[in-house]
């Protein structure tokens, strides 16, 4: 459960809000009373959410934009802000997954250009009204292969070990302002973005269930949040490892493919 204290009233905006688990957070923050503004490219998809969560009780805009475009991006915080309220709670989870071997620069680019600069865009966008204020929330959902590599994913393990550093930089400077800074690890979660050999292989979360751990991470002020319990050991203890045991591990992991390519 998350808590209808800290959420009621409150306005967020959800980037890759129409979607898996942005779309989650959406739905889970309408029962509460949250006021939530949702970013994505494709608008069709975006109504469509728009329209659960208002079935579901909840208030909510969208705004169709590209996260890779800072000033589009900075344009939809400002028209979401207008029609919500001041941006209190923001959760960067626009994001796309690419094999990456054999190594394509150009697929790489377009990897660490959504996940890596639509997560620093968004901050760019929401930081400074949160700063002056001295209150805020940010989360930027990054993935446990941002700490750990995997077979077939170096751009997006490089892509989302980038949004791990970023956000704990970040962290550093904001405490101080008042403002927290949440980084979301999760494993392997039930969305579009997986493919279904993933989802028969077992020990993958529903996105429900994830975005409820990303959302009380933030009520709680958490700088990360690691999910599910057991890929979070499994990804702590590979990192411990000397790097040629840690290596021979990670070589025996199912690489993660791109949906469509089963
Ligand atoms: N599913 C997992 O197992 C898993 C695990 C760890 C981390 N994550 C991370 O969690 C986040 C959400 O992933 P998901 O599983 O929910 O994937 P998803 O269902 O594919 O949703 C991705 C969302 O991002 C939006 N998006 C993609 N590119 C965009 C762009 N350039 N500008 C604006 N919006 C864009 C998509 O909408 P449009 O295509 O219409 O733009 C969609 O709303 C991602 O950052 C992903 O890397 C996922």
């Amino acid at each position: 459960m998350i808590s209808e204290t800290f959420w009621r009233g409150k306005s967020v905006i959800v980037t890759g809000g129409s979607s898996g688990i942005g779309r989650a957070v959406g739905e889970a923050l309408a029962a509460v009373g949250t006021r939530v503004g949702l970013i994505a490219r494709r608008r069709e998809p975006l109504v469509a959410t728009a329209a659960a969560i208002r079935r579901l009780g909840g208030m909510t805009e969208e705004e169709a934009c590209d996260v890779t475009d800072a000033a589009a991006l900075a344009a939809a915080v400002a028209s979401l802000e207008r029609r919500l309220g001041e941006c209190e709670v923001a959760v960067a989870s626009a994001g796309i997954h690419r094999t990456s071997w054999p190594l394509d620069a150009a697929i790489a680019a377009d990897v660490i250009d959504v996940n890596v600069k639509g997560c620093i865009h968004l901050a760019a966008a929401v930081l400074p009204g949160m700063l002056s204020r001295r209150r805020g929330w940010f989360c930027g959902i990054a993935s446990i292969a941002g700490v750990v590599g995997l077979p077939g994913n170096a751009a997006y393990c490089a892509s989302k070990a980038a949004v791990v550093a970023f956000l704990e930089s970040v962290r550093l400077d904001a405490a101080a302002e008042g403002v927290r800074v949440t980084t979301a690890l999760p494993g392997v979660i039930d969305t579009p973005m997986i493919t279904n050999a993933e989802r028969a292989a077992g020990g993958v979360m529903p996105a429900d269930v994830a975005a409820v751990r990303i959302l009380r991470g933030i009520e709680r002020g958490r700088a990360e949040v690691w999910f599910p319990r057991r890929t979070a050991i499994a990804a702590r203890a590979a990192r411990s490892l000397p790097p040629r045991i840690r290596d021979a591990f990670l070589r025996r992991q199912p690489r993660l493919e791109e949906p469509g390519g089963d």
